[in-house]
């Protein structure tokens, strides 16, 4: 398994040129058109610690406009910094600072082109790398002896020129996915560990539309963090749910010799997160249309081979520590409670609409005060499962519908399945600024499902 090229700050700075240009890319025995950041797939990843400043120029060596978003990072969305509004032309560069608060969560985040229109078309050609924030509990014995990689899951049309970025309508509104699962760009890598290791997996689910239900053969699998800040404690789970946008740390100790491969499981996007069962319940529809598998059907995304070795695995950390998990503001600290419906009845363009408006970005739809907190009831309002993803401020999820336990950790990204109402509470706090949230099916933020929200 190839791991991406590691640009580390220093001394508090990073300094990145990145270049999004069409590039051929290995593919079996020959190569595939592809979209990428200087020049492979996923791009570099930026090593970050809380508190230092990126400094990221973005030449834009394709032939379409197009922009770059630090997803996750809690970092002014205004002016030179995590600005989605502006726009790069051909031929064109910006550059940007992104400036980290001293107390910023750590965790994996990542970046992606955010052009309103051709989001999709730009990530699924292969536009994303990887942002990753240590702090000091990263370097506690358990975690720094951990062997630690870059998962980048995507579904990419395979093609030989830029025509295969082209989808249907059908596809746009179902989103678009692709044949084959991969992993950084390749086709069921593997790699080889010692038995007595622990592997600790940064997961990014790079898909425009995919879901993924992740699953470890042969050997346990422990939860380390979600989206935003680590868990107060790894979780010893079965599988982890990965929409569009969301990301995930894995623990997988090796404990003795042979073969552990980590498996997905295709996740029916019809009202189908609950589980495996069914193509989602819409008379067989499942995810037709959309070009990609069908629900339930398994692809084996990587292969471990564990190779002997005299040592006993070192222990699962018991607890990571108080530092890690913030606390969440109390209702009685809750400014205001809002309803947000995501998209609408039918199926035609028109249902991909946030409170039945489609976006408009010079308009705002929300305004909330800064250092405040609120609760918004996400209410899916259409057939079709919507990733809701948030730019800026983490939320907590307080309340689900469908059953499904609230979790304990800090997101960016929810999915609020179709017909569902999940509740989260978002404090605004430390940065004011203008940004947007939007379902993470690319293609739905594409055709409208997008909002502005601005924060004073
Ligand atoms: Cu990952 Cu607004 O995006
Ligand atoms: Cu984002
Ligand atoms: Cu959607």
């Amino acid at each position: 398994m190839r791991q991406p090229t590691d640009l580390i700050s220093l001394d508090g700075q990073l300094d990145v040129t990145l270049t999004a240009a069409p590039t051929s890319v290995p593919w079996g025995s020959g190569t595939r058109f592809a979209l990428t950041y200087n020049g492979t797939i996923p791009g570099p990843t930026l090593r970050l610690r809380p508190g230092d400043t990126l400094n990221l120029t973005l030449v834009n060596g394709l032939d379409e406009p197009t922009n770059l978003h630090t997803h996750g990072l809690h970092v002014s969305p205004d002016g030179d910094a995590d600005n989605i509004f502006v726009m790069i032309e051909p031929g064109a560069q910006r550059r940007a600072r992104y400036e980290l608060p001293g107390d910023h969560p750590s965790g994996t985040f990542w970046y992606h082109p955010h052009h309103h229109g051709t989001v999709a078309r730009q990530l699924a050609g292969g536009l994303a790398g990887v942002i990753v924030v240590a702090d000091g509990l990263d370097d506690r014995a358990e975690l720094a002896a951990t062997t630690e990689r870059i998962l980048v899951l995507s579904d990419p049309p395979i093609g030989q020129n830029v025509s295969v970025l082209d989808v249907s309508p059908q596809q746009r509104m179902m989103g678009r996915e692709g044949p084959r699962q991969l992993v950084n760009g390749q086709v069921q890598p593997s790699l080889a560990a010692a038995a007595g290791s622990t592997e600790r997996w940064r997961l990014v689910n790079a898909s425009a539309s995919h879901v993924h239900s992740l699953s470890v053969e042969g050997a346990e699998l422990y939860l380390l963090a979600s989206e935003q800040r680590r868990l107060p404690q790894p979780v010893r789970t079965g599988s982890v749910v990965l929409t569009p946008g969301q990301r995930a740390e894995l623990l997988v100790p090796l404990a003795t010799p042979g073969s552990v491969t980590l498996r997905s499981t295709a996740v029916s996007r019809m009202g189908g997160m609950g589980g495996m069962g069914g193509m989602g319940g819409m008379g067989g529809m499942g995810m037709g249309g959309s070009g990609g598998p069908a629900p339930g059907t398994i692809s084996d995304l990587l292969t471990v081979r564990v190779t002997a070795s005299g040592t006993t695995p070192a222990p699962i950390p018991v607890r990571l520590g108080p530092a890690d998990s913030a606390t969440v503001p109390s209702a009685a600290e809750v400014v205001r409670t809002r309803r947000v419906i995501l998209g609408a009845m039918g199926m035609g363009p028109g249902q991909f609409v946030i409170d039945g408006r489609r976006f408009e970005p010079g308009r705002i739809d929300i305004e909330a005060s800064l250092n405040t907190t609120e609760d918004w009831q996400l209410v899916n309002a259409s057939m079709m499962d919507h990733p809701f993803h948030l730019h800026v401020w983490p939320f907590r999820v307080l309340d689900r519908s469908d059953g499904l336990p609230p979790d304990p950790a800090w997101r960016d990204t929810v999915n609020v399945p179709a017909g569902q109402t999940v509740t989260i509470r978002i404090p605004f706090v430390d940065l004011a600024g203008t940004t947007v949230f939007h379902c993470h099916i690319l293609d739905h933020e594409d055709l409208g499902m997008m909002a502005t929200i601005r924060v004073v």
